[in-house]
């Protein structure tokens, strides 16, 4: 079984490769390396004790994509990649519909050319928008305010719509929240590009030097502490709602939409002292203005992918603290300067 995992030298892409290799699974890596690095394939192949397949090219050329299931009998895919700063896409929406939209139109139409139609997507929370309520539901109202959320609720529309034109398909949704942490190994972690825009990444950063303090985005939000409250999860609890889906995708009969979040919140305040408490070091932080855009509170209700994948996040927000700063730590460059 050749599972084709699309932006697998990613974040969550090679967290994923490492659990599906070990879960017995062939994988081949397409990845445009535009926001991942070479060094990250090398750290997973020196994790699972082997090599992988990396087929370097971009989704919007159909000719990459061709070459891919031209050499490989591919039953699956798995689709991770994609554009996912929420700020530069307000800033660049056409960059973000041609990488996220078009690129995921083209590889659909491949697939389908090669009779390849199971396709896992890589979806995210901010297709709820600002919910009404919380826990949330996967039959939550969708509205996404910014392109970045915008295109991923586009390319779920494309799959139901391809699902409707052939129900042959096999097709399901992971809507993520939060992703934070790194592999035990500290060998492969969160590696952003440039200022992180995200809340762990900075607070690891800031905590190793890198950064001399965390701006708190506004501390008046109808939250515990004021403070913004998200459902952090584990990037390696995520990687395992990949597998479980992967194994059970030939028994759905309908386009399957889950949430994977822990369906616990935690405060910026909090994820800070939990921060400290893994790294054993001060992490300065300033309350500012709030982020344009953010929401008081997200968090998921997970029952349904209990029901569904038999998954249920399982690392607690010490691990996801103390495996990021093993990462941090060891890696306060990130992958950068390895060529
Ligand atoms: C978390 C909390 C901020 C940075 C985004 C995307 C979502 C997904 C995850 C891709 C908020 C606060 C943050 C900082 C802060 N990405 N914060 N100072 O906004 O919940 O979700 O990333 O799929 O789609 O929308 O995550 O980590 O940016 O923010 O105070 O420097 O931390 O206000 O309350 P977010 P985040």
């Amino acid at each position: 079984m050749k599972i084709l995992v699309t932006g697998g030298a990613g974040y969550i892409g090679s967290h994923t490769v490492v659990l599906l290799i070990e879960a017995g699974y062939e994988v081949i890596v397409f990845d445009n390396f535009y926001n991942a690095s070479k060094e990250s394939i090398r750290r997973v192949e020196k994790i699972i004790n082997q090599s992988i397949e990396v087929i370097e090219g971009d989704l919007r050329n159909r000719d990459d994509l061709k070459s891919v299931f031209e050499k490989h009998t591919i039953s699956s895919v798995i689709h991770f990649a994609g554009l996912k700063a929420v700020g530069e896409s307000v800033e660049k929406p056409l960059k973000y519909y041609d990488n996220n939209v078009n690129g995921s139109a083209v590889l659909c139409e491949v697939m389908a050319e090669y009779d390849c139609k199971s396709i896992i997507f890589s979806s995210s929370a901010t297709v709820y928008g600002d919910p009404h309520t919380t826990p949330i539901l996967e039959d939550f109202p969708l509205f996404a305010t910014n392109p970045y959320g915008r295109s991923k609720l586009m390319v779920e529309e494309i799959l139901r719509d391809v699902y409707v034109s052939d129900n042959t398909w096999k097709i399901i949704l992971l809507r993520y929240f939060n992703p934070v942490g790194a592999h035990e190994s500290g060998t492969i972690g969160e590696d952003p590009n440039g200022i992180p825009n995200n809340l762990m990444p900075f607070i690891a950063q800031t905590a190793v030097g890198k950064r001399e303090y965390l701006s708190v985005f506004g501390d008046d939000y109808d939250t515990k502490d004021g403070t913004g409250v998200r459902d952090y999860i584990h990037v390696v609890d995520l990687a395992k709602g990949h597998v479980n889906a992967l194994d059970r995708i030939e028994n759905f009969k309908e386009v399957m939409t889950v949430n994977l979040g822990t369906g616990k919140g935690y405060s910026v305040l909090e994820m800070i002292r939990a921060f400290e408490k893994a790294s054993n070091k001060k992490v300065a932080y300033k309350i500012a203005q709030r982020r344009a855009g953010d929401i008081a509170t997200c968090f998921a209700d997970p029952s349904y992918a209990k029901e569904v994948l038999d998954w249920k996040a399982e690392k607690s927000i010490d691990q996801m603290c103390e495996d990021g700063w093993r990462w941090q730590s060891q890696n306060p460059n990130g992958y950068k300067g390895i060529v």
